[in-house]
């Protein structure tokens, strides 16, 4: 096994295990704090991502980090960075409603080349490896490649309740897509989770605007090696700087493009 990989799903199932043990508390007893609008953040986020850093850091305590919580920690090797989200899904966990997860991604001179996302829920753990494909536990993930246009699609997407000012274009593009024959839509409250449901074909396809690195980094990878097309709003790759993402099998991509062409907003092209 590559073995960033086999630290990066250490590194992932100790946090999964601290996230499931809190979990378990009374909720009473969880400590929450607003960074932002809507955005909050839980000792449990912070636990998890400290756990992260000393799992890599035993191993590879030359690389960088960038984690959501601590920031950029560099390391005597700028080439390689880990980029972390220790709980994807933070309003969901503070709720207790069971759908969130860790994300993980090793970037090497700017490429992702080993991406996991565990579920600790659902015990679920997602991977790929740069060229070596994709995996849910031990079987091979592929999206669904049947498919062949929007009618009777299920989209997943993400509201951007941090970024009031794209509420409206989000709801045009909800609107436009609806009108192609899209059945219906999920909105779990996990990015990294959404990537990776794509990649498993739960959901046909998967939209948002103006993610964070640590929320697709990982999971451009795994939905990559399981032969889906991630692209910017207009077919372009800078998604991960941006964090306005397009997911699906290549003609589920290109007709929700040609859906948002006409209402994209000019910051968003
Ligand atoms: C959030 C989740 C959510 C997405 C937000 C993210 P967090 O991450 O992935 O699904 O809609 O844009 O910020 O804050 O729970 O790590
Ligand atoms: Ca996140
Ligand atoms: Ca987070």
């Amino acid at each position: 096994m590559n073995p960033m990989l086999n630290i990066a799903i250490r590194a992932a199932r100790k946090a999964g295990n601290i996230i499931a043990k809190a979990y378990e508390q009374s909720p009473q007893e969880m400590q929450v704090a607003q960074k932002g609008h809507h955005d909050y953040v839980t000792a449990i986020d912070k636990a998890a991502e400290q756990a992260i850093i000393q799992t890599i850091h035993a191993s590879y305590p030359e690389h960088s980090i960038v984690g959501e919580e601590s920031g950029a920690i560099v390391g005597t090797n700028t080439n390689v960075q880990w980029v972390i989200d220790p709980l994807d899904g933070t309003t969901n966990f503070i709720k207790r409603f069971p759908h969130f997860a860790v994300s993980i991604a090793v970037r090497v001179e700017g490429r992702t080349e080993v991406g996991v996302i565990y579920d600790p829920m659902a015990n679920e753990l997602f991977t790929a490896v740069r060229g070596k494909g994709a995996k849910l536990n031990e079987f091979r993930l592929r999206v669904d490649n049947e498919r062949r246009d929007l009618n009777g699609a299920v989209l997943a997407t993400g509201f951007p309740f941090k970024a009031a000012r794209h509420q409206k274009t989000h709801l045009n593009m909800i609107e436009a897509v609806l009108n192609k024959g899209v059945a219906d839509f999920r909105r779990t409250g996990s990015a990294a989770l959404d990537f990776a449901y794509v990649a498993a074909g739960r959901v046909d396809g998967y939209f948002e605007i103006g993610l964070k690195p640590w929320d697709c980094a990982a999971g451009d990878l795994i939905a990559r090696e399981a032969g889906a097309i991630v692209t910017n709003f207009v077919g372009g790759t800078d998604y991960l700087t941006s964090g306005n993402v397009v997911v699906g099998n290549g003609r589920v991509v290109k007709d929700i493009l040609g859906c948002f062409q006409p209402i994209l907003t000019d910051d968003l092209k």
